[in-house]
């Protein structure tokens, strides 16, 4: 089916005193993958709903295929809605649940029967039809959910948290799948998850938004390599946030000091000047021989040391008072560091990026700060879940 192009407007929604969307604005083409990702209560399903019709916008526009939505109202948008509770019928079986819509719609009986089939056989669920929701695994509850949404054949798909109920082996088959099935069918999908790596699994392009508003879209590998705020630096991945003076630009780069050491930046908002924030990815640390000279290095100690199985995370406390930690691969090799071994962290000036913010990023008295450093807890799993503490 043709069409599918979103775009949003200035959108606003007030819930009496709370701003819950502050005015955002996004394109998503027909046919895309666009994710919205942020932190609980950043505003993610409340302009869902609204896309949807079942808000209305305390102003701005929606547009589908370039009308404006405004009055139209939900069950003639042409998109279908995904929740994370399945919202299924618990006494209507596998079937009767998917034909629903259809039935509705007094759509005749044999094309029910057919595009009912077709849908379980997209979502891999032909044979159960008979089940009853409560005979059924959470993943296998969500795939009839989606079957539900997809037999009306909607110009675009939304999907709040579809996967947030489930464990953590699953949700990762069903991103996927789900990437998968969304190339299959070509329509929009509008995917809001507060989990980064989901995002970044499945997006063709990501929002992250914060407090109501958009503070970054792109296509996920973008918006890794180069954030332009300290919340998406921190939100998205784990980053070494360090607190800097920059001292104006050469060459294009920026030369920063932190304390009594001087670095290079060469990415970023390289010509800023006075004080500001700098990242670094902990797979862009290396970590070398005490004493190694050159540029762009800060002597420090080795604080701590944690297997995560695929390497190994090594928290450094630099000279100048900060701490960062450095992700080295695990080769086989014996690691050279151990806790309490002096070291020198290189950090090139091509993995050092000068950040822009805009505000309304995390600082030191905004309940969504983080320390620069990330508990050393997370390992594999937990270590894909951003910190979600609003
Ligand atoms: N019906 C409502 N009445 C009052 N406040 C609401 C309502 N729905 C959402 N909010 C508030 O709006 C903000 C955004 O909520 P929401 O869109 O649900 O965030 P998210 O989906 O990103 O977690 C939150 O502060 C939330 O408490
Ligand atoms: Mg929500």
């Amino acid at each position: 089916m043709a069409g599918g192009e979103v775009e949003v407007v200035d959108l606003v929604k007030m819930f009496n005193e709370v701003t819950a969307v502050d005015g955002i604005n996004l394109q998503m083409p027909a046919g895309e993958f666009f994710s919205m990702l942020g932190p609980s209560g950043c505003g993610k399903t409340t302009t869902l709903r609204m896309i949807a019709g079942f808000e209305q916008p305390t102003s701005g526009q929606i547009l589908l295929d370039g009308r404006n939505m405004a009055f139209t109202p939900p069950h003639k948008r042409n998109v279908n809605m995904v929740f994370q509770n399945y919202a299924l019928f618990p006494h209507l079986n596998v079937f009767d649940n998917i034909a629903f819509g259809l039935r509705r719609d007094k759509r005749p009986k044999a094309e029910i029967r057919r595009r009912v089939g077709e849908a379980l056989e997209l979502v891999q669920l032909t044979g159960m039809e008979k089940r009853k929701p409560g005979q059924m695994s959470g993943g296998q509850q969500q795939r009839v959910a989606l079957a539900r949404a997809l037999v009306l054949q909607p110009a675009v798909l939304l999907l709040d948290e579809p996967l947030g109920a489930l464990d953590a082996k699953l949700r990762k088959t069903l991103q996927i799948e789900l990437k998968e099935l969304q190339q299959q069918v070509g329509i929009t999908f509008i995917y809001v998850t507060h989990d980064q790596e989901e995002a970044l699994t499945m997006s063709d392009r990501i929002a992250v938004m914060s407090a109501g508003r958009v503070e970054q879209v792109g296509p996920p590998q973008h918006l890794y390599e180069e954030p332009t705020t300290t919340f998406v630096a921190d939100f998205l991945g784990v980053s070494n946030l360090m607190t800097a003076t920059a001292r104006g630009e050469s060459n294009g780069r920026c030369k920063v000091s932190l304390g009594e050491f001087a670095l290079y930046a060469a990415n970023g908002d390289v010509s800023t000047t006075g004080e500001t924030r700098i990242v670094i990815r902990p797979e862009r640390v290396r970590l070398e021989a005490h004493g190694t000279s050159g540029e762009n290095r800060i002597p420090g100690m080795v604080e701590r040391v944690v297997y995560l199985g695929n390497g190994n995370q090594i928290i450094v406390g630099l000279a100048h008072g900060e701490r960062i930690q450095a992700l080295v691969q695990n080769t086989g090799d014996e690691l050279a560091y151990r806790q309490g071994d002096p070291v020198q962290a290189y950090m090139p000036a091509e993995a050092l990026r000068v950040l822009t913010d805009t505000g309304t990023a995390p600082l030191e008295d905004d309940p969504r700060a983080r320390p620069a450093v990330r508990p050393v807890e997370p390992i594999a799993e937990e270590a894909s879940t951003p910190n979600v503490n609003v």
